[in-house]
């Protein structure tokens, strides 16, 4: 799975940079501005068609420029995207166009842990049934096509309830039937497959800075040990067509973090929370590559800065031992990566858009890196 090689076109403020990476560590260092975050942003980009820190691509491209491209070779394929001007993004794999954003995540499966991730144990619900779903969309091959027909089935029983006059003609009952088999399916693969998951995830977390006594539970979206989902849609219909939507369901599930039988987020420090979101997120990687023996690639911006010593120390530790391939940014270029001196490392030097592998490097660059030619401009 890992990226072997990187070119970036006009992201940010890197103009044009050609990279090799290491299957291993790569660390990217450099002051405040330099262009650390952009590197992983146009990463992030080609596995998910969108940045985790603007709501629209075009505010990643560079100011002035008519377009920007970023390719990235992997050990079997290649993944590339093409913005120009105003136009919606293009994405090629093995140069052969795909509007499918799903092929993507399948072929470079990334997970970032940055500053904002620890925010997961206040978000709404709707933050960590994502996060849960993007385990079940990589353990579970149908888990995509089950998640889409309920969801479809929902926004027309949801329709229909919005509308007073077709609930007279039994499309209110169709729909509600079809809702309940798409729900049940959705909810029942959910159970089936987070079961394995929450427990990993549980022994895998619980001796992080803080922890004790962790559960992770999972909730279904309804009061399904007492009801039905058939029973329950029945029970709440009249509140339902009065509001027009569906209020229970599988599109409500969530995630319980509680420490010592409390709200994780209110036992943790700040500071714990981070440690511990982090370890969440690894438990995830290390379960699907366990699972799928695809290794997702980790990008991790900014975090190490932000831990005191103990945290670090017990996120390094952890880091050791996952085999997937990792970026670091840091500000500082020892801060995190002499915690991490048993695995293979390459280091970066980023300096005002510019990348420069640096001779501090304790691994070989890669031995076969696609011989595919590199002219990232060429179609741009
Ligand atoms: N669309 C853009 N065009 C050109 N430069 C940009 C654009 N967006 C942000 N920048 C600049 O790019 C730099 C890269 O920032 P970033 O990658 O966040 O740096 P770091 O992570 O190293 O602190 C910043 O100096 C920022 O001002
Ligand atoms: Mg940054």
């Amino acid at each position: 799975m890992a990226l072997q090689r990187l070119n970036i076109v006009n992201i940010r403020n890197i103009s044009r940079q050609e990279l090799i990476f290491s299957n291993d560590i790569n660390v990217l260092y450099g002051s405040n501005g330099s262009g650390k975050t952009s590197v992983l942003e146009a990463i992030y980009m080609l596995s998910t068609g969108k940045s985790f820190r603007a709501q629209r691509m075009a505010a990643a491209v560079q100011h002035g420029a008519e377009g920007a491209v970023i390719e990235a070779w992997m050990q079997n394929t290649s993944i590339k995207l093409q913005k120009k001007g105003a136009k919606k993004a293009q994405f090629f794999v093995a140069n052969q166009v795909t509007n499918s954003i799903v092929e993507l995540a399948r072929l470079l499966p990334v997970q970032l842990l940055s500053l904002q991730g620890y925010q997961l144990l206040n978000a709404p619900p709707e933050e960590r049934r994502k996060f849960f779903d993007w385990t079940m969309f990589h353990v579970e091959p149908g888990f995509l096509k089950l998640w889409q027909d309920f969801h479809r089935t929902l926004k027309q029983r949801n329709a229909v309830l919005r509308d007073k006059y077709s609930q007279n003609d039994g499309a209110l009952n169709f729909w509600t039937e079809k809702l309940v088999e798409t729900g049940c399916d959705l909810h029942e693969t959910r159970l089936r497959v987070l079961k394995d998951w929450l427990e990993y995830t549980k022994n895998y977390c619980q001796d992080m800075p803080g922890v004790k006594n962790l559960s992770l539970d999972y909730l279904p979206g309804w009061n399904a040990e007492e009801v039905d989902y058939a029973e329950r849609l029945a029970l709440s219909l009249r509140q339902d067509s009065a509001l027009g939507y569906t209020r229970f369901g599988p599109h409500r599930a969530d995630l319980q973090i509680s420490v010592a039988g409390e709200p994780a987020q209110q036992m943790l420090s700040t500071g714990q929370q981070k440690t511990f979101v982090a370890a969440l997120q690894l438990a995830q990687s290390q379960w699907v590559a366990d699972c799928t023996d695809k290794h997702p690639v980790l990008l991790i911006d900014d975090l190490p800065s932000e831990l005191d010593k103990q945290a670090r120390a017990k996120l390094s530790e952890t880091l050791s031992k996952t085999p997937s391939q990792i970026f670091i940014t840091s500000v500082e270029k020892k801060a995190f990566s002499t915690l991490l001196k048993t695995r293979p490392q390459k280091m970066f030097h980023v300096e005002h858009g510019l990348v420069t592998a640096s001779a501090a490097s304790n691994v070989a660059s890669p031995k076969s890196v696609s011989k595919q030619a590199v002219n990232p401009l060429e179609t741009a």
